[in-house]
């Protein structure tokens, strides 16, 4: 929702992928069949993007619904999707820079944004549905080279890496949803939390454990993480207590640490939870969760998409409901993914 109007997407566009995963996660709650009917409808829109490969994005649009779609029926038409889309997420790999592309055009040469771990998804679950090696390579690729580039000393992450196609060089280090260069822009925190942790489920190297836990401890440690534990849009934002939040940084942190807290010992485990519940409770309370019928029908209001541009700032995001959907999910399951 952005200025009070519903915008409705393609299935080109990265958010497509969304609105029929929390369908397939209600059906999933409620086992309800005309959930599961609404989901496979609105799932079988997004279908044209498997075969599109202008986008980094393939990993949210087809992970987030035809993913959903295929845990919960196993019909192997969904699996044809993901397997298409993935293959087509791979031609956007350069091995010379050892990283799959995410914008194309300018003003950058080979920009890589921290919020691609996110599409690793479908390549590792690509991975293990053929063990054919060039997904998990990729993937792989990938995710060491964003350790090696996108990260400060303190673990939160640059938004925007440049590369030198030719090279592989870094050219430079910007944001472009954050508030400057250097700063933590919450969101692209907890896609990095989120996909390091999901990097981890699948290799179990432990590279990718510890990069999840610096993440986390950067985030759970931060003085400026609010007491609701939904963080301002962006740690350095200038003007606290009166920046928005962003709910949906809240829900992929809460989610991502649900997950993590499954991964590693108690001491850790109790801390990483800690944060997480409160999440939901702040998320599921008045102040973020909309009444019935209000908010243009989302869940959650309170969400920043691109606050530099003034577009959807304080607005209800559909990757907000999402992830907070998933994120009680695996809450009610215990720790693990769900
Ligand atoms: N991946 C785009 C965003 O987080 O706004």
């Amino acid at each position: 929702v952005d200025k009070g109007g519903l915008v409705l997407v393609g299935p080109r566009d990265w958010t497509s992928g969304f609105f029929p995963g929390s369908l397939w996660r209600i059906a999933e709650h409620t086992g309800d069949a005309q959930w599961r009917k609404a989901a496979a409808d609105l799932t079988a829109r997004v279908e044209p993007a498997k075969t599109y490969g202008g986008t980094h994005d393939l990993g949210f649009i087809l992970y987030c619904s035809y993913g959903q779609a295929y845990r919960l029926t196993a019909d192997p038409a969904y699996r044809e999707v993901l397997l298409t889309g993935a293959r087509t997420l791979c031609t956007r790999f350069n091995p010379k820079v050892g990283m799959i592309r995410s914008w194309d055009g300018r003003p950058w040469s080979y920009p890589v944004i921290i919020d691609n771990m996110m599409n690793l998804e479908l390549l590792m679950f690509a991975h293990a549905q053929t063990r054919e090696a060039s997904f998990k390579e990729i993937a792989v690729r990938h995710a060491n080279k964003t350790i090696e580039n996108h990260f400060r000393p303190d673990g939160s992450s640059f938004h925007v890496v440049d590369f030198d196609p030719n090279t592989g060089a870094v050219l430079k280090r910007q944001t472009h949803q954050g508030f400057s260069d250097s700063s933590a822009w919450a969101r692209g925190q907890s896609w990095g939390l989120y996909g390091f942790t999901m990097m981890y489920r699948f290799t179990q190297d432990p590279a990718y454990l510890a990069q999840a836990r610096k993440v986390a401890d950067f985030l759970i440690g931060h003085p400026r993480l609010p007491e609701d534990k939904i963080p301002y849009w962006d740690f350095d934002a200038p003007d606290m207590p009166r920046e928005p939040r962003d709910a949906s940084a809240g829900a992929v942190m809460c989610s991502a640490l649900f997950e993590l807290a499954g991964q590693v010992e108690a001491e850790s485990a109790s801390r990483y939870l800690a944060v997480a519940r409160q999440q939901i409770r702040s998320l599921a309370s008045p102040a973020y969760r909309a009444p019935l019928d209000g908010n243009g029908h989302f869940l959650l209001m309170h969400s920043v998409g691109h606050k530099g541009r003034g577009v959807e700032v304080d607005a209800p995001l559909v990757y907000a409901d999402y992830y907070f959907l998933e994120a009680m999910a695996r809450c009610k399951a215990g720790l693990g993914a769900g």
